[in-house]
């Protein structure tokens, strides 16, 4: 059965290493149709909507969607991602946000001695500070206010807490659930509530709760004390920059938007954004490109097509070519030609 797979390209260096990820698993030789969808700054320009009207039909047609990234210096910011990204995570419902902190050999560490990082964050991913709650009000006076409210709900918290511990039974069966609860005294308090019934019911899995200053610290400090981390939508945010650092940088880090066990279409996108300081010179990493379709690849079914495309890369990463940012000197292309002759060679 042919899968049918909605590429956003999107803006910047979206459209520089998605080329690479398609080219990536096309290598592959499986049974996918890409249907490319040309939303973002340029569609926003054309028609003053960054996605049509009927945007999430569109998408709920496909099995997946492979996303590079959104954001355009011509354009606010929050006009942008409130115009396609963040509606499509809320509008299909898509909770859980997965992020694997991995440092690949052949990929310098930041970090002295090189200590091993293999972290898997799951960030909420609807509700939180992202809510989409709030306001302004007496604009450009003195007494202007923005107000922006986080929404945690108990089904919200429960849900990708629950989740994060499924997870951690196949890994080291430990869930790391960072919060706030100290200064924020009403959302993190139920954040962390929900937390410990959740733990009650996997005696498996150990629950740590950890304050989000002293977790962000400790990611730098002692790396390999963290597995299974949980988080809300903008602490999952910042700790998972940090965390692309630890793996060597930004262009690193894939991800996955998904809603287990709802049949929903699922998202799938490199943790970083367009990066508009080297777009357009073929200098962008596509790593995290091509794992994020590596994810989807999994999220498919195709375990055996998703190991063969980690396999490519990990080598690739540790022989070169390897892009500038992590030491080397390829070009976007040269690091996707040489993923998929790789593939092509196994
Ligand atoms: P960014 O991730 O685009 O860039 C931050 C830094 O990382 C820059 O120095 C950039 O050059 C570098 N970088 C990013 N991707 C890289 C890659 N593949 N290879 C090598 N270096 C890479 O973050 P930003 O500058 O804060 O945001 C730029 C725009 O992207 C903004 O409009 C922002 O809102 C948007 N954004 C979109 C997404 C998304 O669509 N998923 C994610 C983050 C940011
Ligand atoms: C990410 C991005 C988005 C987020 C922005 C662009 C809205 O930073 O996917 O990490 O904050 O979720
Ligand atoms: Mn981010």
């Amino acid at each position: 059965m042919t899968r049918r797979i909605a590429v956003i390209s999107g803006d910047g260096a979206g459209p520089e290493v998605v080329a690479e990820a398609r080219k990536a698993v096309d290598a592959l030789g499986l049974d996918l149709e890409w249907n490319e969808l040309p939303w973002g700054t340029a569609h926003y320009h054309e028609t003053g909507a960054m996605m049509p009207p009927d945007a999430l039909d569109v998408v709920r047609r496909h099995d997946a969607v492979l996303l590079g990234a959104v954001g355009d210096p011509s354009v606010p910011d929050h006009v942008t991602l409130w115009g396609l990204l963040l509606p499509l995570r809320q509008g299909l419902d898509l909770w859980a946000n997965l992020r694997p902190a991995r440092l690949l050999d052949g990929v310098p560490s930041p970090l002295a001695g090189r200590p091993k990082v293999d972290m898997l964050f799951v960030r909420e991913n609807t509700e939180g500070e992202y809510a989409g709650v709030g306001g302004r009000a007496h604009q450009r006076l003195d007494l202007e206010v923005g107000i922006e409210t986080s929404v945690f709900t108990r089904a919200g918290v429960r849900r990708v807490v629950a989740y994060a511990f499924e997870l951690a039974e196949s890994r080291r069966g430990v869930v790391t659930s960072a919060t706030k609860s100290n200064a924020s005294r009403y959302g993190y308090v139920l954040w962390d509530e929900v937390a410990e019934e959740v733990a009650a019911k996997h005696p498996d899995v150990r629950l740590e709760r950890v304050l989000v200053d002293a977790l962000a610290a400790r990611m730098l400090r002692n790396p390999m004390s963290l597995d299974v981390v949980v988080a809300s939508n903008l602490f999952g945010d910042v700790l998972t920059d940090i965390a692309a650092e630890l793996q060597g940088g930004m262009g690193m880090a894939a991800s996955a938007s998904v809603a287990p066990g709802s049949g929903t279409t699922p998202v799938f996108e490199p943790v970083h954004g367009s990066a508009p300081d080297i777009a357009g010179r073929g200098i962008a990493n596509p790593v995290g490109a091509i794992w994020s379709a590596a994810l989807m690849l999994e999220h498919l079914g195709e375990a055996d097509a998703s190991a063969r495309l980690m396999r490519a890369l990990e080598d690739v990463c540790r022989d070169g070519p390897r892009t500038r940012d992590i030491g080397g000197n390829g070009s976007t292309r040269e690091v996707g030609d040489a993923v998929a002759s790789r593939i092509r060679s196994m």
